[in-house]
């Protein structure tokens, strides 16, 4: 059946309302469109898990800095309702900037320490307005578990964080990255790259790949895997790394040795399209007295 497509907040707390009358547990998959195989993944998730999925479809302007691809980020609505149709989403959720955001608007939501790091290095503002958003359509369309992706590794951090420190009575899922054949990571603007940048994409995975493969034959300091993950981006024509860091997942603070829960992200510039990646890790800690 084809999903109901609702703009205006009364209207999908109206549906929503209806599909919990009958006892449906709601799922909601947060989006900003042009939807691939990646989000279809949530969608997956939340079709297994509940009995009603909403997906928001929002360019969010808010988590876009100045000088950031809010123009020129892909949409494709049609498209996007045709994949939502095939995978069984009940609701589409496409409000306008001025129905989310309403000339009066004043209040933000900000994790602190958590939105500073990593990719809140390099877009001040950005989590500010992912963390805004999100609690917004939480709070729009109330579901039960929110389906969110690994792939924004730090995003789904925070977001977690949110949640627990505001008290909002959600179920948080994150599903894993979902990867073209030849391992880059599925992203809506990996549509931006020309055919030489798109093979080199590939190199955010494959110096991913070697740092675990240096870290399964036992190195354990962080400096030598980010000088070799660094030396391959390096190499390779028309990139420019933003950051690569290994940080522990909860904090999302620099390790200097790998230990515990492990995060290894990047982000690197493939002309003007900024790609992401990241691996978890988890380091066997061993005991001081240990031997050898
Ligand atoms: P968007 O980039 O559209 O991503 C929506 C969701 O899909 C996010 O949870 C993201 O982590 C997940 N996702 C994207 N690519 C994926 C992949 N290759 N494998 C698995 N999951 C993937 O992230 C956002 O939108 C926005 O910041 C949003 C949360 C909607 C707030 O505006």
């Amino acid at each position: 059946m084809a999903p109901i497509i609702t703009t205006t907040i009364a209207e999908t707390r109206r549906v929503l309302a209806a599909a919990r009358a009958q006892g449906k547990t709601i799922g909601l998959v947060p989006t900003m469109g042009a939807l691939h195989a990646g989000h279809r993944s949530l969608i997956e998730a939340a079709r297994d898990e509940t009995g009603f999925i909403a997906v928001s479809i929002f360019v969010n302007p808010t988590q876009f800095g100045p000088k950031e691809d809010l123009s020129r980020y892909p949409r494709h609505f049609e498209k996007d309702v045709e994949l939502c149709a095939a995978t069984g989403v009940d609701l589409i959720f496409h409000p306008t900037p001025e129905i989310m955001y309403p000339s009066a608007f004043k209040t933000y939501v900000e994790v602190a320490d958590l939105q500073d790091v990593l990719c809140g290095q390099s877009r001040p503002g950005h989590f500010r307005g992912v963390a805004t958003v999100v609690l917004k359509l939480f709070n729009i369309v109330q579901p039960d578990v929110a389906f969110f992706g690994q792939k924004d590794a730090q995003q789904s951090r925070i977001l977690i964080q949110m949640v627990r420190d505001l008290d909002v009575p959600v179920q948080m899922r994150i599903c894993p990255i979902v990867r073209e054949p030849d391992g880059l990571a599925l992203s809506s603007r990996n549509v931006h790259l020309d055919a030489t940048q798109r093979r080199n994409a590939t190199v955010l995975h494959r110096s991913l790949e070697a740092m675990r493969a240096q870290i399964e034959a036992g190195e354990t300091q962080a400096e030598p895997l980010i000088a070799l993950g660094r030396s391959m981006i390096e190499a390779t024509p028309g990139t420019k790394l933003d950051y690569l860091a290994i940080v522990d997942f909860d904090q999302m603070q620099p390790l200097e040795r790998l230990q515990g829960k492990a995060l290894i992200a990047l982000a690197v510039y493939f002309g003007t399209t900024r790609l992401i990646d990241n691996i978890v890790m988890q380091v066997a800690t061993r005991s001081p007295s240990a031997s050898g």
